[in-house]
């Protein structure tokens, strides 16, 4: 998967794609691939493109949905906001551990968390590093954007070594949004035109891990977001579940799954 070559045809961001290049691993090309998948840096944006079959795949914080949401989006009625357990003044430290286009991420860094995004691909993570970078440069996401902090790596590796440390230290809340292998998630991608992010990106094969490392790190809460009727993460059984109109939420309260010591 860390094959995705990155071209770019502005002069004037050549250090720049050469920079995202090097943080993120991913093979430099001087000339525009014909086929397959790539990243390409324009003016604006990077973006993952192919040859003709589908549309560009980029994330935004600042503009489009992003701007919808962030402008009209219902605030702390948000079914996400009562899943990671905003209330009153408590605003959970976050790590999202599924980072993806940072959909997530950005919905709860605007209600106000600290969002720690843990992304493996290295297309995601640069697609994600792109992203933050214009959103910290627009006045009307600069403050959003200081509360998001991008890490690329395995969430499995990252949280099993928070899990060591001191409580103080470690996420209130771990937020997790697996690619499934099932066919109401691969029909949602498609409506979204995401067909070559999912391509690129595949399957998480590793769920059932990923949430037992989660459980380990977060002081509070994992919360797992699945489509509506998508199968649960094997494993352990969700302690609480919300289900919403075409998401549902299942909450592990770290309090339920580890009864106090006498
Ligand atoms: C369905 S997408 C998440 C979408 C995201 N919630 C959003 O709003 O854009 C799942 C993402 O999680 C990433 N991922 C899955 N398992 C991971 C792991 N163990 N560590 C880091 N990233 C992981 C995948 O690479 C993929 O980009």
């Amino acid at each position: 998967m860390n094959s995705t070559p990155l071209y770019c045809a502005e002069s004037a961001r050549r250090d720049r794609a050469d920079e995202l290049a090097s943080r993120f691993a991913l093979p430099r090309v001087n000339t525009r691939p014909t086929q397959g998948y790539w990243l390409e840096l324009g003016p604006q944006r990077l973006e993952l493109l192919t040859d003709g079959k589908h549309g560009a795949v980029y994330a935004e914080f600042v503009e489009g949905a992003a701007r919808h949401r962030r402008e009209q989006g219902g605030g702390r009625g948000q079914p996400v906001a009562k899943a990671v357990g905003i209330k009153g003044a408590i605003l959970p430290v976050i790590v999202d551990a599924t980072a993806g286009l940072g959909g997530d991420s950005f919905v709860l860094a605007s209600l106000g968390c600290q969002v720690t995004m843990i992304e493996r691909s290295p297309v995601a993570a640069a697609l994600l590093a792109d992203a933050l970078e214009r959103a910290e440069r627009d006045p009307d996401t600069r403050d959003i954007a200081a509360r998001m902090q991008l890490v690329h790596a395995n969430a499995i590796d990252w949280l099993q070594a928070r899990a060591l440390d001191d409580a103080a230290t470690r996420p209130d809340v771990v937020f997790v949004d697996p690619m499934f292998p099932d066919t109401d998630k691969k029909s949602a991608a498609a409506k979204k035109g995401m067909q070559a992010f999912q391509h690129v990106i595949g399957d998480d094969m590793d769920s059932a891990a990923l949430l037992a490392a989660a459980i380990e790190a977060a002081t509070g809460r994992v919360v797992v977001k699945r489509p509506q009727r998508g199968v649960a993460i094997a494993g352990v059984k969700p302690s609480v579940v919300l289900d919403g109109k075409s998401t549902r939420f299942d909450l592990y309260v770290i309090k339920a799954l580890r009864p106090q010591q006498a």
